[in-house]
């Protein structure tokens, strides 16, 4: 374990802004991860459960324990249909989905490029180009950090949505995760649904072609944290209801929908915010993606404050023009713990 105090949140959040912490330790153990918490409790002290800092937004200097989860170890075993992986929950994400790859394991190529850690996977349960992390998930471990007791929780038992499961509501507070178990069928299906993997040919398409594909796009799209700062998609795509999509259909026949399973419409909410014509939108330090509108980027020095004025604009704008009010995917955490961040940007 490594802790420092008053220490710079710089290297610690993807938006790369200059927050401070009272004291930040990288923790490499459940047993560690859970004596922290609790003397962070006895002394009134805050506490922040981070992977990555890949869908964090810092308000402020935090006021207390910024706990980094560092838990390693991927191990592998097989039965006649599947493979089964366990895995620490401070892996690195995108280097998990090389390494099966390199081990002959599919399945994991379509959630290329993802930051962050394996362990926060399932809290919004990542998504991108045709999956989402629920498709491969067998179970997620989680600690109870008042008394060190353990739980696996059931892919069901997760309650997985679209940005959403368990961990961010029942299991947010109190709670950490500290592995995640994943089941890859050994007979590979590949999926093609999303964006420029329809031109892949099925019959030939090999796994490394998805990944390659993947990230060919990612690359082309998304601005590359360690250049730029930003935290992936700002908002969630809105999901409406199917007769207020019709209407919008008629005025807008080429936006961008896509049909939900219960019948609702979920909407590209870069298409909207691009409609508006806010790319390279700027407020202080803070600016709209010229490449992909749902990205909020730094591009000189932003403070939490600006990026959060940006997002007011944002959300103002698409709200006034189509009446959807947009939501951050993006957590936002002040001195003392998260806040709700449609009420910070309303
Ligand atoms: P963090 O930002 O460190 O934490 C996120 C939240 O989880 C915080 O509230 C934190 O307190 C909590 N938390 C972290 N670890 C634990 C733990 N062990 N136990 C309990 N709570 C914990 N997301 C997608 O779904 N699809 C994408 O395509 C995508 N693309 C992205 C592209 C870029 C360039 C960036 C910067 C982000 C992108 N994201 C995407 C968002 C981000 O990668 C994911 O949300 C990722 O899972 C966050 O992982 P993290 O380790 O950085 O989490
Ligand atoms: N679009 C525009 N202008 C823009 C941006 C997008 O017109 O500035 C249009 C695109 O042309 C396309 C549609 O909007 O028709 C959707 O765009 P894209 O394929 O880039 O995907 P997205 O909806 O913006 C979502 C996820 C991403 C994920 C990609 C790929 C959310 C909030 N975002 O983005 O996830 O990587 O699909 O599957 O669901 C993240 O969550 O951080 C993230 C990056």
């Amino acid at each position: 374990m490594s802790c420092h105090t008053h220490s710079s949140l710089q290297p610690w959040n993807t938006f790369n802004l200059n927050a401070r912490a009272a004291q930040i330790s990288v923790i490499n153990d459940r047993e560690t991860l859970c004596q922290l918490w609790q003397e962070s409790r006895v002394a009134q002290q805050p506490v922040l459960i981070l992977g990555e800092g890949s869908n964090v937004l810092f308000l402020e200097d935090f006021s207390g324990h910024v706990l980094i989860n560092r838990i390693q170890g991927i191990e592998i075993s097989e039965t006649e249909e599947n493979w089964h992986l366990h895995i620490g929950a401070g892996e690195n994400w995108h280097q998990l989905v090389e390494h099966t790859l390199k081990t002959g394991i599919a399945g994991l190529e379509n959630l290329a490029l993802i930051p962050g850690c394996a362990g926060s996977a399932p809290i919004q349960n990542i998504g991108a180009y045709g999956i989402e992390f629920n498709r491969v998930c067998e179970y997620v471990d989680i600690v109870e950090l008042s008394t060190g007791n353990t739980m696996r929780m059931s892919s069901a038992e997760c309650e997985f949505g679209y940005r959403d499961s368990i961990f961010k509501h029942r299991y947010q507070e109190g709670y950490a995760i500290v592995a995640v178990g994943l089941i890859l069928a050994k007979k590979w299906k590949p999926i093609l649904s999303y964006g420029d993997l329809t031109k892949l040919d099925p019959a030939s398409v090999t796994p490394q072609h998805v990944f390659d594909a993947v990230c060919h796009m990612r690359r082309s799209k998304l601005p590359d944290p360690k250049v730029t700062g930003n935290a992936g998609s700002f908002f969630k795509n809105p999901v409406i209801d199917a007769e207020k999509a019709q209407a919008l259909l008629q005025y807008y026949p080429s936006m961008p929908h896509y049909p939900q399973a219960d019948g609702s419409m979920k909407l590209a909410a870069g298409w909207l915010i691009d409609q508006c014509h806010l790319k390279g939108l700027r407020e202080g330090g803070a600016m709209v993606h010229q490449q992909q509108a749902l990205v909020l980027i730094n591009v000189e020095d932003a403070t939490g404050n600006d990026v959060v004025r940006l997002a007011h604009e944002v959300r103002t704008q698409v709200g006034n023009k189509f009446d959807i009010w947009l939501e951050p995917e993006v957590r936002f955490i002040c001195a003392t713990g998260e806040v709700n961040a449609v009420e910070v940007i309303a």
